[in-house]
């Protein structure tokens, strides 16, 4: 399990707003929903469409492409085209530093 600092990605984001992180093999959105900060895969799991060119609603991440909304803190789909829940990541902070493990 690797802990990757992604501090500078967290503090960029202002409400409503994902950015892309890649870490090794995992394709990470980090996302700012009205709950907290939240990290999930960025591959949508129906056609591995980009997450963070949809859009952040709420706590819910849509597809840009058909659509899927899965919420962002477990992964689980709630609408759009049946596919499995998104892959969700540990995010979390310490002495300042946000850190997501994979
Ligand atoms: S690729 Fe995301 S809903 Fe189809």
């Amino acid at each position: 399990m690797a802990r990757i600092d992604v501090t500078d990605a967290v503090q960029s984001l202002g409400p409503g707003e994902s950015r892309a992180y890649a870490a090794g093999a995992d394709e990470i959105a980090i996302c700012r929903g009205d709950s907290g900060v939240f990290a999930v895969a960025d591959l949508c799991t129906h056609a591995h469409a980009r997450l963070t060119d949809g859009f952040v609603l709420g706590d819910l991440i849509e597809c840009p492409l058909h659509q899927a909304q899965y919420r962002l803190d477990t992964g689980e789909l709630v609408d759009g085209p049946e596919c499995p829940a998104l892959r969700t990541y540990k995010l979390f902070e310490q002495d300042g530093r946000w850190y997501v493990e994979t």
